[in-house]
This record gives structure tokens, C-alpha cells and sequence, in this order.
């Protein structure tokens, strides 16, 4: 099998060491990797700092249209890509796809917003000191960002963070999860056959436990990070006078009012609190169901979660498949173990088989469970009658996070006092907390995060207002 090489400043590269990538599903290599060396990550960076103004200095057709082409390049080599990211990362081919088609879509959006970048004028002459004065405000890129990928969207989640820094003419160095680096070189592969300029991007795999090198340098002032709590705001405080964006985790709850549809929020509910084996930040894991409905939807949300076709990810009709490593599931079932200890009841799932957890339903479940408190990262989900709206969106948000939040109702009343209430980056009427649309502001409040993504966000975030005043005018 040959070594995947790294992209040091737009060039294929490899070192002395690799990475030696697994199916997290039977534990077969997939994948070899080659590992930057300390120097080597070096010149990247050097390579980034060195590139900063030319980059920024791009015209706009040039971005648009790079960020265009490998919008293309993901669609023309979409199976391929699914496959890659199914083998290492053991989502099955049904979320694999899905991923895939999203990031070109991410792609496309970048390249549509660049094309709308434009600076604001501002008139100054609304004071007479100011008369004749036009202020001209555009935003710039802060400098070179290093974005920092988690493994459970290998390749959109990274498309979020190089598609914004193109589109706003900021190079960028990635460093993806160790455990599956294959997606960010692929990517790095479609930005090597584009015009961009070398310098402008690499993707550096290297272990965690070096990534310090990275954060730390002064040259990279933007750091976009994605993944657990504990080591984003440690990224956070080890630097804070850069600009750092988290976008972490969360325990994504949704309220089931007793006029919605169960059959749909049941099905709703147990597909999302299961897909990508419960690892996504905004997998449903807290359910709360108003009381006049709970009896009768309990048994259809077991029903819905035990129709989950659950294995082989390679399987076209698998809907959950393994998490990304045993020590991963185990630690799910010790979590399970803890709150069955502590007085819930398991009404499905509850069993590991290697990588693979059950899709788990739990009831009485006892306050301050590791499985309500923290993030489970793991197909497992804790249903709970709620007295009405008041003590629902009060038990939404007695949480440590708040990334979205999904509310099952047809009333537009109670959208809007969930949207007033909710602490949450976003809220989901009619649906779960699970929904994202690539073009759309996204991140959370409290330990969830702060900064959004979302393309335009992303742009914003990436840059700061700049402004240019201009004298004497006629105007
Ligand atoms: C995440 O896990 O935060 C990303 C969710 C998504 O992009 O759908």
C-alpha cells in the first residue's frame, strides 16, 4: 500500500514517520499517511507567513474560481471520496455520501460568497467636521489560519475551515484528526491542481501531542478549531491574544410538545440520535417529551431506534455502523454502566460488539449521569417527561453547552418563545437538533464554542474591518 503524501506548501511531501490509518469497523489498514517532522511544519508555516499578502492580494475571480474547481473535482470523484472517508472513518456509505455531497456544496457556497465580498462605503459628512470625508470599509484577512479538523466529518468539516480562508484570501495549514488524516490529503490533492498560489495551503498531519508547534506560533494569529471541550478552550487559553474560533460539543436535546407528530418525530429522533454512530456535535442526546404525549411515544421512538439497521458500514443499507475505535464504545458503555447503576432503565441497545454500540434508549435516567451531563459522542439517548414548555426549555437549558437545540411542535408561538429562550447557537423548529445547512451560521453558546462557521460567517470571522478614508470629496 503506498504512503499518502502530505502537502507542505502546496507540494506533495512525505517524512520519517507515518500513520498508519484503520477501519474502525474489523481494524483492516486502510491507509498510510506520511507524518510531517517538526521541521517540516516549519516551513509550512514559514511558507504561509511568507504568501500572507500575495494571498490576500488575489483578485476575487481567482479564488471563486479555485474554490469552484475543486467544488467540481469532490463532485466528479464523489464515490471514490465516499469510500475513503467510510474506510477511515467507518461511518457507513450513507452518511459517507452525504458528507461528500455537502462539501460540494460547501465548496460552491465559498466560491458564490467570494464573488460577493465587497467592502461598504460609509459617508462621513453627517457631521460638518467630516465634510467632504468617505469612508471605504472593507474586511482583511487576520493572517494565515491554522485550522484544526475532528474526525467524524474528515472532509466537510475541513471544507469549512480552507474554503472561508480562500474565499477571503488567507492562506492556511490544517492539521486533520491522526485518525483520519486520508480525507484533508485528498482534499489537499484538489487544491494542488488549482492556480492557487503554493504557500497558500498545507495539510500536516502530525500526532496531537505536537500540535503545540503549530498553535503556538505567532504566524498562524488565527486558530479554527473543531472538537472536545477540554482541548479547545486549552487552545484558548494557551493563547489568547489570537483569534481563536471553537466549535465544540455539545448534549443536543429536543423537546417533543404534545402537538407535534410522534410517528415522525420518533423516526426523526432515532435516526439522528444514531447517525454517524451518535458522533456528531448536534446528535440528539437529551429527548424531552411533554407528559400528555410520553406513553405513547415512548414505544414508538424504541420501535424507530430497533428498525435501525445497524453493522457493516459497507453495507449499502446500514444506517449505523461502528464509532471511530473500541476504546471509543467502551467508553460509552462504561457511561451507560454508570447511569444503569444509578437507577435508568436500558429500553433498548446498551451492548458493545468491538467499535460497534447498540443504539441505546434510556428512561429514568438519574440527574447528573455522566449520559445527560457530558457529551456522550456515542448512539445513546435519555428520554424524559417534561410538565410543559416552562420545564422542558428550563431542562434544555440546564446544560453546560448549547450548540442547537430541536423542538417538535406546530405552534409558532412556541417557535418563537424557543427561539427567545433556548440558550443555543441555533434552534430547529419541527425537527431535530441535528440539521445543518452548510450555508448557514453555525456554533454554539456557553462551553459549545464561541465564533460561527457557515460560509459567510466563516468570512467574517476570518477577517477584520479595515477602513480607508478618503478627503475632499464633492460629494
Ligand atoms: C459537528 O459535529 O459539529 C458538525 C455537524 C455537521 O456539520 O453536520
Amino acid at each position: 500500500m503506498s504512503v499518502h503524501p502530505f502537502w507542505l506548501a502546496g507540494r506533495p511531501a512525505t517524512g520519517d514517520e507515518t500513520i498508519t490509518v484503520t477501519h474502525p469497523y474489523d481494524g483492516r489498514v486502510v491507509g498510510t499517511a506520511a507524518v510531517a517532522t517538526p521541521a517540516q511544519v516549519a516551513e509550512a508555516v514559514a511558507a504561509a507567513h511568507a504568501v500572507r499578502a500575495e494571498a490576500a492580494a488575489l483578485p476575487l475571480h481567482v479564488r471563486a474560481e479555485a474554490l469552484a474547481q475543486v467544488s467540481r473535482r469532490l463532485a466528479e470523484r464523489a464515490e471514490e471520496i465516499a469510500r475513503l472517508i467510510t474506510g477511515e472513518n467507518g461511518k457507513p456509505l450513507l452518511w459517507a455520501r452525504g458528507e461528500v455531497a455537502r462539501a460540494v456544496s460547501t465548496f460552491r457556497f465559498a466560491a458564490e460568497e467570494t464573488r460577493r465580498w465587497s467592502g461598504e462605503t460609509q459617508r462621513l459628512d453627517t457631521e460638518p467636521a467630516a465634510a467632504g470625508r468617505l469612508a471605504y470599509v472593507s474586511r482583511v484577512p487576520r493572517g494565515p489560519v491554522l485550522a484544526i479538523t475532528p474526525f467524524n466529518f474528515p472532509l466537510n468539516l475541513t471544507a469549512h475551515k480552507v474554503a472561508p480562508a480562500i474565499a477571503v484570501g488567507a492562506p492556511v495549514v490544517v492539521k486533520p484528526a491522526p485518525a483520519t488524516p486520508l480525507s484533508a490529503l485528498l482534499l489537499g490533492e484538489l487544491l494542488a491542481e488549482t492556480d492557487l498560489p503554493a504557500g497558500m495551503f498545507s495539510v500536516l498531519p502530525v500526532p496531537n501531542d505536537r500540535a503545540a508547534a503549530l498553535t503556538e506560533d505567532p504566524r498562524l494569529p488565527v486558530v479554527s478549531f473543531t472538537g472536545s471541550g477540554p482541548v479547545g478552550w486549552m487552545i484558548r487559553d494557551a493563547v489568547p491574544r489570537k483569534h481563536v474560533t471553537l466549535e465544540l460539543g455539545g448534549n443536543a436535546a429536543v423537546v417533543v410538545c404534545a402537538d407535534a407528530d410522534l410517528d415522525r418525530a420518533a423516526g426523526r429522533i432515532a435516526l439522528f440520535s444514531n447517525y454517524q454512530a451518535g458522533q456528531s456535535c448536534i446528535a440528539v442526546q437529551r429527548v424531552y417529551v411533554e407528559r400528555a404525549g410520553y406513553e405513547t411515544f415512548l414505544p414508538k421512538l424504541v420501535g424507530a431506534v430497533e428498525a435501525l439497521v445497524t453493522g457493516d458500514p459497507w453495507d449499502e443499507t446500514t444506517q449505523v455502523g461502528p464509532m471511530i475505535s473500541e476504546d471509543a464504545a467502551e467508553r460509552v458503555a462504561a457511561w451507560v454502566k454508570e447511569a444503569v447503576a444509578g437507577g435508568a432503565t436500558v429500553r433498548t441497545g446498551g451492548t458493545r460488539d468491538g467499535a460497534t454500540f447498540a443504539p441505546t434508549v434510556l428512561t429514568e435516567v438519574p440527574e447528573g449521569a455522566l449520559v445527560e451531563c457530558e457529551e456522550v459522542f456515542g448512539p445513546v439517548m435519555i428520554v424524559s417527561p417534561v410538565d410543559g414548555l416552562d420545564d422542558a426549555f428550563g431542562r434544555v437549558n440546564a446544560s453546560r453547552y448549547g450548540l442547537q437545540a430541536g423542538v417538535f411542535t406546530r405552534s409558532l408561538d412556541v417557535a418563537f418563545r424557543a427561539n427567545r429562550e433556548l440558550e443555543v447557537g441555533g434552534v430547529v423548529i419541527g425537527d431535530v437538533p441535528s440539521y445543518r445547512a452548510d450555508q448557514m451560521p453555525y456554533g454554539g453558546v456557553k462551553e459549545s464554542g464561541v465564533g460561527r462557521e457557515g460560509l459567510r460567517s466563516a468570512m467574517f470571522d476570518f477577517t477584520a474591518e479595515k477602513v480607508l478614508i478618503l478627503t475632499d470629496l464633492p460629494l
